[in-house]
């Protein structure tokens, strides 16, 4: 089984990268199946693509530069052609996300809001109904404080755990931050939960990535299905 969810991202991973044309500045995401696009990138770039890549987090940079892939920073550019990134959660009708696992969500989204044009990458296990049923939404607090924002995000229904890393101590995040996994059960109203976490003072940024997918590509066994965002 294991096999087959790998192969089904690189599948995905694979086929997204087809998008990528000489002179683009590409997004590159974080996490197993980005790790997928980044490599099948590399060896394009071995072969003579000329792209200059934004990495959204340390680890994502570091597999990029071992392949070779030129590099910018989001601030050297005004804009990213193309973003191609995982998921954890995702509902297929509005291509609502949910993101971090990989604990880099808010360079994700900066790195995504950015983009001319997202694509989002997933082995058929990410498919829901609705949000929230298997992950929580991870909230990237700052280390300041970080009680006071977990308990506003209580009042709202959800339930925040501190991540930790495999020593037990906090997980930080390259932007030096904490992050909460708070489940919140199935989500009725993703853009209201959205909002309502966006505002609570000591909440950098959350997993809930609304609107921003242009594209999601999903691959079960070798076939791929392609949803487009209902604005595309
Ligand atoms: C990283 O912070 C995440 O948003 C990942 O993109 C997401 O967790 C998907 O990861 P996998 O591709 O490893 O499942």
């Amino acid at each position: 089984m294991a096999g087959t969810i790998e192969a089904e991202k690189q599948t995905a991973a694979e086929a997204a990268v087809l998008h990528v044309v000489d002179g683009m500045v590409v997004g590159l995401g974080t996490g197993s199946t980005a790790d997928f696009a980044i490599r099948k990138l590399g060896e394009r770039v071995a072969a003579g693509l000329t792209i200059r890549g934004v990495p959204t987090s340390r680890r994502s940079e570091e597999l990029a530069r071992r392949l070779g892939i030129p590099l910018v920073t989001l601030q050297d550019v005004e804009q990213i052609d193309l973003t191609i990134d995982g998921a954890d959660e995702i509902d297929p009708e509005s291509l609502a996300l949910i993101k971090g696992q990989g604990g880099a969500l808010v360079r994700e989204k900066l790195v995504a809001v950015a983009s001319k044009q997202v694509i989002i990458v997933a082995d058929s296990s990410k498919i829901v109904e609705r949000l929230g049923g298997r992950h929580p939404v991870p909230v990237e607090v700052l280390r300041y404080g970080w009680h006071v924002p977990a308990r506003r995000i209580r009042s709202l229904g959800g339930a925040p755990i501190l991540r930790t890393d495999a020593s037990g101590m906090p997980f930080v995040t390259d932007n030096d931050n904490y992050i909460l996994d708070v489940a919140f059960g199935l989500i009725a109203r993703p853009e209201q939960l959205s909002e309502a976490l966006k505002s609570i003072t000591g909440v950098v940024d959350h997993g809930l990535f609304i609107g921003i997918a242009d594209r999601v590509l999903v691959a079960t066994g070798d076939d791929i299905r392609e949803y487009l965002s209902p604005d595309h």
